[in-house]
């Protein structure tokens, strides 16, 4: 394998705890660590220990919270500090996706703060970018992208630990994927924009957005990409250990 890819799984509001610890043991039957592959797991938040527990410490696997507060603590009803996920277990946080940023009003700003708070602790940001149906078709990709990529670059100091996401709002869910050539494309542009900041590493970049068994190895054969964010095409454990097994 010509570099190391990640595979993350994004549950949504899907898998409570006993169910989330069947579907490591089932995935745990089926699947072995293999080099240059990680997999990421992003439960609800109440499913997070339970994860951990059944991945058992397997050195390829990590888990994250979907959404987490920029504060470590305080009066914010229903929100999660990073203290509390990272001690049930989360050493990853996604960051910005489209359904905190357009289901709940999440601002480039919010994003910002966040992305600067998970670095802080100690954890990985996994930063979503990317834009809506609309704003492509009125050619305005890149504006928002660079956008979503310029708000929180400015608050990391170390990119080290920074991963991001490229997932076009109207890829999600949609059964609508972008082909690989437009994926290839926007993540070359974030990767220039990251180099207009001074970043010197080459920061992981997946794509999500309808991803599944039958198109991620066309996906995955650009070299652009770093690996995929999928959230339907994940919930099952055979379907899961499917797609993290194909290779091109
Ligand atoms: P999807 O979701 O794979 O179901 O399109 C991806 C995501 O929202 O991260």
């Amino acid at each position: 394998m010509s570099r190391p890819l990640i595979y993350a799984a994004n549950w949504k509001m899907h898998l409570g705890p006993a169910a989330a610890r069947g579907f490591i043991e089932r995935f745990q039957a089926l699947t072995r660590p293999e080099e240059g592959r990680r997999l990421w797991f992003f439960p609800p938040a109440v499913s997070i220990a339970a994860v951990c527990e059944a991945l058992d410490g397997r050195a390829d696997a990590a888990v994250g919270a979907q959404n987490v507060h920029w504060e470590a603590k305080g009066a914010f009803t229903g929100e999660l500090s990073l203290p509390l996920v990272t001690e049930v277990g989360a050493r990853i946080a996604l960051v910005g996706h489209s359904e905190r940023r357009h289901l709940y009003g999440e601002t480039d700003e919010q994003v910002g703060r966040k992305v600067g708070a998970v670095l802080k602790a100690g954890l990985t940001p996994l930063v979503c970018v990317g834009e809506t149906l609309a704003e492509r078709d009125a050619g305005r990709t890149e504006q928002v992208v660079v956008r979503q990529v310029d708000a929180f670059a400015e608050r990391v100091r170390d990119w080290e630990p920074v991963v991001i996401a490229y997932e076009p709002v109207w890829a999600i869910g949609t059964g609508k994927t972008a082909t690989p050539d437009d994926a290839a494309q926007v993540h070359q542009l974030i990767r220039f924009q990251l180099g207009r900041h001074g970043v010197d590493r080459r920061v992981p970049i997946l794509y999500g957005g309808s991803v599944n068994q039958g198109n991620v190895l066309a996906l995955l054969a650009r070299e652009e990409l770093d690996g995929v964010l999928v959230g339907g095409a994940s919930l099952d454990p055979d379907g899961w250990a499917e797609l993290v097994g194909l290779r091109g």
